[in-house]
């Protein structure tokens, strides 16, 4: 039997393997689960004691030897190459990546553009109360804006409520720090609508907001000016309608001429050349009162718009809701 292990030993020693089958051959053979070393094994437990002494070292001996045998074999093939089927010229697997979501892609861009003009990035709560959002904003105690059907209140308590415009951060900001203030504030607002192409329960805003010494509506006029240039194209000319907010006075509604037809009348613009972007006007003397500011120190202008709407004319869309049903379909497209 010692002699049946020595060769064995022997042959292991000069097994070469060139292929992984050969490789799997050596496996079967030495190491897999009814190998001949096993077989011997089972021998060993019935020869003599005296034998047992050199021949255990032995067989212990060949199963090491089998073992270090099959690693060095399968390594020479994997690291050559060999019949390991990977073309390392192949192209890798696709890994999907994602993409920023085109709401977030026009609120950092409409940032980008405010900062450049010296205006900081603000920050308010979504849930308020009455005051911030409408009584220090000079809403009338029954304007319609307050009632039920636009506005969710927090049940327990009718004083709190979802935010229904970012306008509730010029409250907070004014009443925070004094003139001069140069700010933006994006956001979440929620109004109690039907969810349709054109409306949904919650949407985004950015508020502009500037108030200081000597502050007219030629610099309403202009800011948001350069905004529409950069925004929408060099060509862009803007337009103002007189308009009603109970927060400024006066107010005007800002147009721009139609991008998609430059003037000439289209789908996207109704066939008049123009298109709302935002509402503004001078900051009402009362509200810079409500928050603590000299009226007759400190004038303002503010504003705000939609991130949606400008998304949607921006990349020319009809439907509000494709913005929050998260279709990779839809969101792969920006
Ligand atoms: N808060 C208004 C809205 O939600 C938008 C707005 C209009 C904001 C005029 C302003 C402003 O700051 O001056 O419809």
């Amino acid at each position: 039997m010692l002699d049946k292990v020595k060769s064995l030993i022997a042959e292991v020693e000069k097994a070469t393997a060139k292929t992984n089958e050969e490789v799997e051959n050596f496996r079967l053979k030495f190491v897999g689960r009814n190998n001949v070393i096993n077989d011997l094994f089972e021998e060993f437990k019935k020869v003599a004691p005296e034998q047992k002494r050199e021949l255990g070292p032995a067989l212990n001996n060949l199963k090491n030897v089998a073992q270090s045998k099959l690693k060095e074999l399968s390594g020479s093939i994997g690291s050559e190459g060999g019949s390991v089927e990977v073309d390392v010229t192949l192209p890798g697997t696709y890994a999907s990546e994602g993409s920023i979501h085109p709401i977030t892609q026009t609120r950092n861009r409409i940032i980008e553009i405010f900062e450049r003009q010296g205006f900081n990035v603000e920050d308010g709560p979504e849930i308020d109360n009455d005051w911030n959002n409408f009584t220090a904003l000079n809403f009338p105690e029954n304007h319609p804006a307050r009632e039920m059907q636009d506005t969710y209140f927090i049940e327990k308590n009718p004083d709190v409520l979802l935010r229904t415009h970012t306008s509730n951060v010029q409250t907070r900001l004014m009443n925070k720090k004094k003139p001069p203030i140069r700010a933006i504030m994006p956001g979440r607002v929620y109004r109690n609508e039907a969810i349709s192409a054109r409306a949904h329960c919650f949407f985004h805003q950015v508020e502009g907001l500037v108030v200081g010494e000597n502050i007219s509506f030629k610099d309403l006029k202009n800011t948001l000016y350069h905004f529409s240039k950069e925004m929408f194209g060099k060509n862009t000319k803007i337009r103002l309608r007189p308009s009603y907010f109970p927060f400024t006075e006066p107010s005007a509604e800002i147009d721009i001429s139609c991008f998609i037809c430059g003037g000439s009348g289209c789908k996207i613009c109704k066939q008049t050349g123009w298109v709302e972007i935002a509402g503004s006007g001078m900051v009402d003397p009362n509200v810079l009162e409500n928050c603590g500011i000299d009226s007759t120190k400190y004038s303002g202008f503010a504003f705000g718009m939609g991130i949606e709407r400008v998304t949607m004319l921006k990349y020319q869309l009809d439907d509000l809701r494709l913005f929050s049903e998260n279709d990779i379909r839809f969101l792969k497209q920006f």
